[in-house]
Protein backbone atom coordinates (compact mmCIF):
# COMPACT_ATOMS: atom_id res chain seq x y z
CA UNK A 1 0.00 0.00 0.00
CA UNK A 2 0.99 3.83 -0.45
CA UNK A 3 2.16 5.99 2.05
CA UNK A 4 3.28 9.37 2.78
CA UNK A 5 6.62 8.55 4.78
CA UNK A 6 8.58 11.08 7.73
CA UNK A 7 12.06 9.49 7.90
CA UNK A 8 13.41 12.68 9.47
CA UNK A 9 12.54 16.01 11.00
CA UNK A 10 11.97 18.85 9.05
CA UNK A 11 12.02 16.53 5.68
CA UNK A 12 9.58 16.23 2.89
CA UNK A 13 7.14 13.58 2.98
CA UNK A 14 7.82 10.52 0.47
CA UNK A 15 4.84 8.53 -1.03
CA UNK A 16 6.73 5.07 -1.23
CA UNK A 17 5.31 1.61 -1.26
CA UNK A 18 5.39 0.29 2.01
CA UNK A 19 4.34 -3.58 3.51
CA UNK A 20 1.52 -3.91 7.09
CA UNK A 21 2.27 -5.99 9.49
CA UNK A 22 0.05 -8.76 10.02
CA UNK A 23 -2.90 -8.46 11.54
CA UNK A 24 -2.98 -9.40 15.27
CA UNK A 25 -6.30 -11.00 17.04
CA UNK A 26 -7.31 -7.99 18.15
CA UNK A 27 -6.52 -5.34 15.58
CA UNK A 28 -8.61 -3.89 12.80
CA UNK A 29 -7.04 -3.45 9.22
CA UNK A 30 -8.61 -0.69 7.80
CA UNK A 31 -9.13 0.87 3.98
CA UNK A 32 -8.44 4.66 4.50
CA UNK A 33 -11.06 6.62 2.35
CA UNK A 34 -9.62 10.19 3.81
CA UNK A 35 -7.33 11.99 6.49
CA UNK A 36 -7.56 15.36 7.10
CA UNK A 37 -4.11 17.23 7.73
CA UNK A 38 -4.13 18.68 11.56
CA UNK A 39 -1.83 21.04 12.84
CA UNK A 40 -0.38 18.72 15.31
CA UNK A 41 0.85 16.74 12.65
CA UNK A 42 2.66 19.92 11.02
CA UNK A 43 4.41 19.79 14.53
CA UNK A 44 5.47 16.68 14.62
CA UNK A 45 7.04 17.61 11.54
CA UNK A 46 8.90 20.03 12.18
CA UNK A 47 10.15 19.07 15.69
CA UNK A 48 7.36 21.18 18.05
CA UNK A 49 6.18 17.80 19.38
CA UNK A 50 8.92 15.24 19.94
CA UNK A 51 7.82 11.86 18.10
CA UNK A 52 10.35 9.02 17.26
CA UNK A 53 10.80 8.70 13.46
CA UNK A 54 10.51 6.91 11.18
CA UNK A 55 7.02 7.12 11.11
CA UNK A 56 3.50 7.58 8.77
CA UNK A 57 1.93 10.59 10.25
CA UNK A 58 -1.51 11.11 9.87
CA UNK A 59 -4.19 10.88 12.80
CA UNK A 60 -7.89 11.97 11.81
CA UNK A 61 -8.84 9.68 9.14
CA UNK A 62 -12.12 7.44 8.16
CA UNK A 63 -12.46 4.40 6.07
CA UNK A 64 -13.75 0.73 5.57
CA UNK A 65 -13.10 -2.49 7.60
CA UNK A 66 -11.12 -4.87 4.98
CA UNK A 67 -10.31 -7.41 7.93
CA UNK A 68 -10.69 -7.96 11.56
CA UNK A 69 -7.96 -10.17 14.24
CA UNK A 70 -10.22 -13.33 15.77
CA UNK A 71 -10.98 -11.80 18.89
CA UNK A 72 -12.61 -8.50 17.49
CA UNK A 73 -16.29 -8.23 18.09
CA UNK A 74 -17.43 -4.68 17.65
CA UNK A 75 -16.73 -4.23 14.06
CA UNK A 76 -16.59 -6.55 10.83
CA UNK A 77 -15.01 -6.24 7.49
CA UNK A 78 -17.04 -3.27 5.31
CA UNK A 79 -18.07 -1.44 8.43
CA UNK A 80 -17.63 2.32 8.02
CA UNK A 81 -15.08 3.85 10.59
CA UNK A 82 -13.81 6.95 12.53
CA UNK A 83 -10.56 6.40 13.76
CA UNK A 84 -9.62 7.49 17.20
CA UNK A 85 -6.13 8.57 17.78
CA UNK A 86 -6.52 7.45 21.28
CA UNK A 87 -7.90 3.70 21.82
CA UNK A 88 -9.25 3.99 25.22
CA UNK A 89 -8.53 0.39 27.56
CA UNK A 90 -11.22 1.12 29.91
CA UNK A 91 -9.77 -0.56 32.64
CA UNK A 92 -6.88 2.31 33.99
CA UNK A 93 -7.17 4.75 36.54
CA UNK A 94 -8.58 7.11 33.83
CA UNK A 95 -10.40 5.98 32.08
CA UNK A 96 -12.47 4.12 35.05
CA UNK A 97 -13.09 7.63 36.29
CA UNK A 98 -14.60 9.30 32.75
CA UNK A 99 -11.35 10.91 31.50
CA UNK A 100 -10.62 7.99 28.26
CA UNK A 101 -8.79 11.05 26.21
CA UNK A 102 -6.30 10.22 29.18
CA UNK A 103 -6.61 6.59 28.89
CA UNK A 104 -2.97 5.63 30.39
CA UNK A 105 -2.30 2.65 27.27
CA UNK A 106 -4.42 4.58 24.84
CA UNK A 107 -1.22 5.10 22.54
CA UNK A 108 0.60 1.66 23.75
CA UNK A 109 0.15 0.34 20.69
CA UNK A 110 1.46 3.56 18.53
CA UNK A 111 5.15 2.84 19.70
CA UNK A 112 5.27 -0.94 20.72
CA UNK A 113 6.08 -1.93 17.36
CA UNK A 114 6.51 -0.99 13.66
CA UNK A 115 3.21 -1.19 11.63
CA UNK A 116 4.62 -1.53 8.24
CA UNK A 117 8.19 -1.64 6.30
CA UNK A 118 9.44 -0.37 2.91
CA UNK A 119 11.23 -2.34 0.37
CA UNK A 120 15.07 -1.31 1.81
CA UNK A 121 13.80 -2.53 5.23
CA UNK A 122 13.44 0.85 6.77
CA UNK A 123 10.80 0.16 9.72
CA UNK A 124 7.80 2.89 10.11
CA UNK A 125 5.90 3.74 13.69
CA UNK A 126 1.98 4.95 13.28
CA UNK A 127 1.94 8.22 14.56
CA UNK A 128 -0.71 8.26 16.99
CA UNK A 129 -1.37 4.90 16.46
CA UNK A 130 -3.68 5.82 13.51
CA UNK A 131 -1.26 6.35 10.34
CA UNK A 132 -4.06 7.88 7.97
CA UNK A 133 -1.35 9.15 5.73
CA UNK A 134 -1.69 6.13 3.97
CA UNK A 135 -4.45 4.33 1.90
CA UNK A 136 -4.37 1.03 4.61
CA UNK A 137 -3.11 0.86 8.14
CA UNK A 138 -3.98 -1.54 11.18
CA UNK A 139 -5.47 -0.21 14.29
CA UNK A 140 -6.62 -1.64 17.65
CA UNK A 141 -10.33 -2.90 17.60
CA UNK A 142 -11.08 0.29 19.92
CA UNK A 143 -9.74 2.71 17.96
CA UNK A 144 -12.18 2.10 15.69
CA UNK A 145 -15.60 3.17 16.00
CA UNK A 146 -18.11 2.27 13.75
CA UNK A 147 -20.44 5.27 11.78
CA UNK A 148 -23.67 5.15 9.67
CA UNK A 149 -22.22 3.78 6.29
CA UNK A 150 -24.70 6.64 4.71
CA UNK A 151 -22.04 9.43 5.97
CA UNK A 152 -19.62 10.64 3.64
CA UNK A 153 -16.00 9.33 4.63
CA UNK A 154 -14.40 12.68 4.21
CA UNK A 155 -16.40 14.46 6.51
CA UNK A 156 -16.18 11.56 8.83
CA UNK A 157 -12.11 11.73 8.86
CA UNK A 158 -12.87 15.33 10.14
CA UNK A 159 -14.75 14.45 12.92
CA UNK A 160 -11.53 12.12 14.58
CA UNK A 161 -9.38 14.63 15.60
CA UNK A 162 -10.24 18.51 14.85
CA UNK A 163 -13.98 18.32 15.17
CA UNK A 164 -14.41 16.66 18.41
CA UNK A 165 -11.35 18.16 19.50
CA UNK A 166 -13.03 21.80 19.06
CA UNK A 167 -16.60 20.98 19.84
CA UNK A 168 -15.64 18.44 22.90
CA UNK A 169 -13.49 21.36 24.43
CA UNK A 170 -16.63 23.59 24.49
CA UNK A 171 -19.58 20.82 25.25
CA UNK A 172 -17.43 18.64 27.11
CA UNK A 173 -14.25 19.93 28.93
CA UNK A 174 -15.56 23.40 29.58
CA UNK A 175 -19.19 22.86 29.37
CA UNK A 176 -20.32 26.49 28.12
CA UNK A 177 -23.83 27.49 29.35
CA UNK A 178 -26.14 29.05 27.28
CA UNK A 179 -25.74 32.94 27.35
CA UNK A 180 -22.32 32.90 28.23
CA UNK A 181 -19.48 35.23 25.89
CA UNK A 182 -16.89 33.08 24.16
CA UNK A 183 -13.56 33.96 22.49
CA UNK A 184 -12.22 31.06 20.47
CA UNK A 185 -8.04 32.34 19.46
CA UNK A 186 -7.11 30.44 16.28
CA UNK A 187 -9.73 29.73 13.47
CA UNK A 188 -8.37 26.79 12.09
CA UNK A 189 -9.58 23.25 11.78
CA UNK A 190 -10.33 23.04 15.13
CA UNK A 191 -10.49 26.32 16.24
CA UNK A 192 -13.74 26.67 13.72
CA UNK A 193 -15.24 23.03 15.66
CA UNK A 194 -14.69 25.19 18.12
CA UNK A 195 -17.04 28.09 16.88
CA UNK A 196 -19.69 25.39 15.86
CA UNK A 197 -19.72 24.14 19.51
CA UNK A 198 -20.10 27.43 21.06
CA UNK A 199 -22.99 28.15 18.40
CA UNK A 200 -24.37 24.33 19.55
CA UNK A 201 -24.13 25.56 23.56
CA UNK A 202 -26.13 29.00 23.22
CA UNK A 203 -23.17 31.26 23.70
CA UNK A 204 -23.26 34.73 22.72
CA UNK A 205 -21.00 36.72 22.09
CA UNK A 206 -19.07 34.72 19.99
CA UNK A 207 -15.92 36.25 19.39
CA UNK A 208 -13.10 34.60 16.65
CA UNK A 209 -9.65 35.97 16.77
CA UNK A 210 -7.04 34.94 13.92
CA UNK A 211 -4.50 37.01 12.08
CA UNK A 212 -6.01 35.78 8.32
CA UNK A 213 -8.77 37.92 7.29
CA UNK A 214 -10.26 34.77 5.01
CA UNK A 215 -10.10 32.68 8.76
CA UNK A 216 -12.41 35.14 10.09
CA UNK A 217 -15.12 34.98 7.53
CA UNK A 218 -15.14 31.15 8.08
CA UNK A 219 -15.33 32.34 11.80
CA UNK A 220 -18.60 34.13 10.91
CA UNK A 221 -19.83 31.06 8.90
CA UNK A 222 -19.58 29.18 12.06
CA UNK A 223 -21.06 30.92 14.48
CA UNK A 224 -18.96 33.64 15.57
CA UNK A 225 -20.72 36.81 16.30
CA UNK A 226 -17.95 39.38 16.13
CA UNK A 227 -14.32 38.78 14.74
CA UNK A 228 -11.43 40.53 16.06
CA UNK A 229 -8.49 40.82 13.63
CA UNK A 230 -5.39 40.46 15.80
CA UNK A 231 -2.78 42.18 13.16
CA UNK A 232 -5.14 44.88 13.57
CA UNK A 233 -6.41 45.32 17.20
CA UNK A 234 -5.13 44.32 20.78
CA UNK A 235 -7.35 41.22 21.25
CA UNK A 236 -7.54 41.93 24.90
CA UNK A 237 -9.24 45.41 24.36
CA UNK A 238 -11.05 43.95 21.92
CA UNK A 239 -12.54 41.31 24.57
CA UNK A 240 -12.94 43.57 27.07
CA UNK A 241 -15.22 46.65 24.63
CA UNK A 242 -17.08 43.01 23.58
CA UNK A 243 -18.03 42.12 27.27
CA UNK A 244 -18.65 45.41 29.53
CA UNK A 245 -15.23 45.76 30.33
CA UNK A 246 -14.89 42.08 32.35
CA UNK A 247 -13.24 39.89 29.96
CA UNK A 248 -14.84 36.58 28.97
CA UNK A 249 -16.55 34.06 30.59
CA UNK A 250 -14.86 31.26 28.46
CA UNK A 251 -11.99 31.51 25.98
CA UNK A 252 -10.24 28.97 24.28
CA UNK A 253 -6.89 29.29 22.87
CA UNK A 254 -6.40 27.13 19.89
CA UNK A 255 -2.88 28.23 18.50
CA UNK A 256 -0.56 26.47 20.87
CA UNK A 257 1.73 29.31 21.63
CA UNK A 258 3.03 31.09 24.66
CA UNK A 259 1.67 34.37 23.35
CA UNK A 260 -1.46 33.63 22.17
CA UNK A 261 -1.71 31.41 25.85
CA UNK A 262 -1.19 34.56 28.09
CA UNK A 263 -3.71 36.75 25.88
CA UNK A 264 -6.70 34.37 26.24
CA UNK A 265 -5.91 34.58 29.86
CA UNK A 266 -6.16 37.90 30.33
CA UNK A 267 -8.86 38.05 28.40
CA UNK A 268 -11.27 35.48 30.39
CA UNK A 269 -12.68 37.66 33.26
CA UNK A 270 -12.72 37.22 37.14
CA UNK A 271 -13.50 33.39 37.99
CA UNK A 272 -13.76 33.06 34.29
CA UNK A 273 -12.70 29.93 32.63
CA UNK A 274 -9.33 29.94 30.04
CA UNK A 275 -8.88 26.18 28.31
CA UNK A 276 -6.05 25.49 26.30
CA UNK A 277 -6.98 23.86 23.47
CA UNK A 278 -4.00 24.03 21.13
CA UNK A 279 -0.53 21.90 21.21
CA UNK A 280 2.42 23.63 22.04
CA UNK A 281 6.13 23.25 22.13
CA UNK A 282 7.49 21.53 25.51
CA UNK A 283 10.03 24.39 25.83
CA UNK A 284 7.54 27.60 25.31
CA UNK A 285 7.17 29.03 28.47
CA UNK A 286 3.76 30.70 29.56
CA UNK A 287 4.66 33.72 32.39
CA UNK A 288 1.88 34.69 34.69
CA UNK A 289 1.69 37.46 37.42
CA UNK A 290 1.60 35.81 40.68
CA UNK A 291 -1.13 38.41 42.29
CA UNK A 292 -2.60 38.17 39.11
CA UNK A 293 -3.43 34.51 39.38
CA UNK A 294 -4.60 35.10 42.67
CA UNK A 295 -6.60 37.86 42.27
CA UNK A 296 -8.17 36.88 38.78
CA UNK A 297 -9.83 33.39 40.68
CA UNK A 298 -10.44 32.75 37.12
CA UNK A 299 -9.39 28.49 36.11
CA UNK A 300 -6.89 27.51 33.80
CA UNK A 301 -7.12 24.39 32.52
CA UNK A 302 -5.81 22.42 29.25
CA UNK A 303 -7.59 19.82 26.94
CA UNK A 304 -6.86 17.08 25.38
CA UNK A 305 -8.62 15.71 22.55
CA UNK A 306 -11.77 17.79 23.71
CA UNK A 307 -12.40 15.28 26.48
CA UNK A 308 -14.09 12.65 24.41
CA UNK A 309 -15.08 9.53 24.55
CA UNK A 310 -14.63 8.10 21.06
CA UNK A 311 -17.45 5.60 21.00
CA UNK A 312 -19.77 7.97 22.49
CA UNK A 313 -19.24 11.11 20.71
CA UNK A 314 -18.46 9.67 17.46
CA UNK A 315 -21.91 8.80 16.55
CA UNK A 316 -23.16 12.04 18.18
CA UNK A 317 -21.42 14.60 16.24
CA UNK A 318 -21.57 12.45 12.65
CA UNK A 319 -25.92 12.72 14.14
CA UNK A 320 -25.49 16.19 14.64
CA UNK A 321 -24.30 17.38 10.99
CA UNK A 322 -26.89 15.05 9.83
CA UNK A 323 -29.83 17.06 11.83
CA UNK A 324 -27.89 20.14 10.31
CA UNK A 325 -26.68 21.27 13.77
CA UNK A 326 -23.12 21.35 12.84
CA UNK A 327 -21.59 22.54 9.62
CA UNK A 328 -18.48 20.36 8.83
CA UNK A 329 -18.62 21.28 5.16
CA UNK A 330 -17.31 24.56 6.02
CA UNK A 331 -13.99 23.14 7.62
CA UNK A 332 -13.39 21.69 3.99
CA UNK A 333 -10.86 23.57 2.12
CA UNK A 334 -9.67 21.52 -0.17
CA UNK A 335 -9.51 17.75 -1.68
CA UNK A 336 -6.12 16.52 -2.08
CA UNK A 337 -3.98 13.70 -3.63
CA UNK A 338 -1.40 11.99 -1.36
CA UNK A 339 1.37 13.19 -3.00
CA UNK A 340 0.27 16.89 -2.76
CA UNK A 341 0.78 16.18 0.78
CA UNK A 342 4.08 18.44 0.79
CA UNK A 343 1.97 21.52 -0.47
CA UNK A 344 -0.71 20.81 2.13
CA UNK A 345 2.00 21.38 5.22
CA UNK A 346 2.81 24.98 2.94
CA UNK A 347 -0.49 26.12 2.81
CA UNK A 348 -1.32 25.29 6.48
CA UNK A 349 2.09 26.73 8.04
CA UNK A 350 0.85 29.55 5.76
CA UNK A 351 -2.47 29.52 7.97
CA UNK A 352 -4.28 29.53 3.78
CA UNK A 353 -6.57 26.34 5.25
CA UNK A 354 -8.86 25.22 7.47
CA UNK A 355 -8.50 21.74 6.09
CA UNK A 356 -6.98 19.48 4.06
CA UNK A 357 -8.19 16.98 3.29
CA UNK A 358 -6.65 13.56 1.49
CA UNK A 359 -8.90 11.60 -0.53
CA UNK A 360 -7.68 8.44 -1.70
N1 LIG B 1 -3.11 34.97 16.84
C1 LIG B 1 -4.29 34.57 16.31
N2 LIG B 1 -4.40 33.50 15.47
C2 LIG B 1 -3.28 32.85 15.14
C3 LIG B 1 -2.01 33.22 15.66
C4 LIG B 1 -1.95 34.34 16.54
N3 LIG B 1 -0.80 34.74 17.08
N4 LIG B 1 -1.10 32.36 15.16
C5 LIG B 1 -1.75 31.50 14.36
N5 LIG B 1 -3.07 31.80 14.34
C6 LIG B 1 -4.14 31.12 13.61
C7 LIG B 1 -3.79 30.73 12.19
O1 LIG B 1 -3.99 31.82 11.28
C8 LIG B 1 -4.76 29.59 11.92
O2 LIG B 1 -6.00 30.04 11.40
O3 LIG B 1 -4.41 29.88 14.26
C9 LIG B 1 -4.99 28.99 13.30
C10 LIG B 1 -4.36 27.63 13.48
O4 LIG B 1 -5.01 26.77 12.63
P1 LIG B 1 -4.39 25.43 12.01
O5 LIG B 1 -2.98 25.65 11.64
O6 LIG B 1 -5.36 24.95 10.99
O7 LIG B 1 -4.37 24.45 13.28
P2 LIG B 1 -5.49 23.43 13.83
O8 LIG B 1 -5.37 22.13 13.13
O9 LIG B 1 -6.80 24.12 13.91
O10 LIG B 1 -4.92 23.18 15.30
C11 LIG B 1 -4.81 24.24 16.22
O11 LIG B 1 -4.88 22.77 18.11
O12 LIG B 1 -4.90 20.46 18.23
C12 LIG B 1 -4.11 21.61 18.29
O13 LIG B 1 -1.94 20.89 17.49
C13 LIG B 1 -3.07 21.66 17.21
O14 LIG B 1 -1.89 23.45 18.25
C14 LIG B 1 -2.77 23.10 17.18
C15 LIG B 1 -4.10 23.76 17.45
ZN1 LIG C 1 -5.29 16.64 15.29
ZN1 LIG D 1 -7.45 3.37 29.93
Amino acid sequence: MRAATLRGTGEAFVTEDLRLRDVGPRDVHVRVAASGVCHSDLSIQDGTIPHPLPAVLGHEGAGVVLETGADVTTVAAGDHVVLAWVAPCRACFFCLRGRPELCEHGLDHAFAAPYATAPDGTAFLAAFGTATFGEETIVPERACVRIDPAFPLELGALVGCGVVTGVGSVCNSARVEPGASVVVIGCGGVGLAAIQGARLAGAAPIVAVDRVAAKLDLARRCGATDVIDATETDQVEAVRGLTSGRGADFVFEVVGRSATIEAAFEMTRRAGTCTIVGAGSPTDMVRFGALQLMVGAKTLRGCVYGSTDPARDFPEIVRLQQAGRLDLDALVTRRIALDELNDAFRAMHAGEVARSIITY
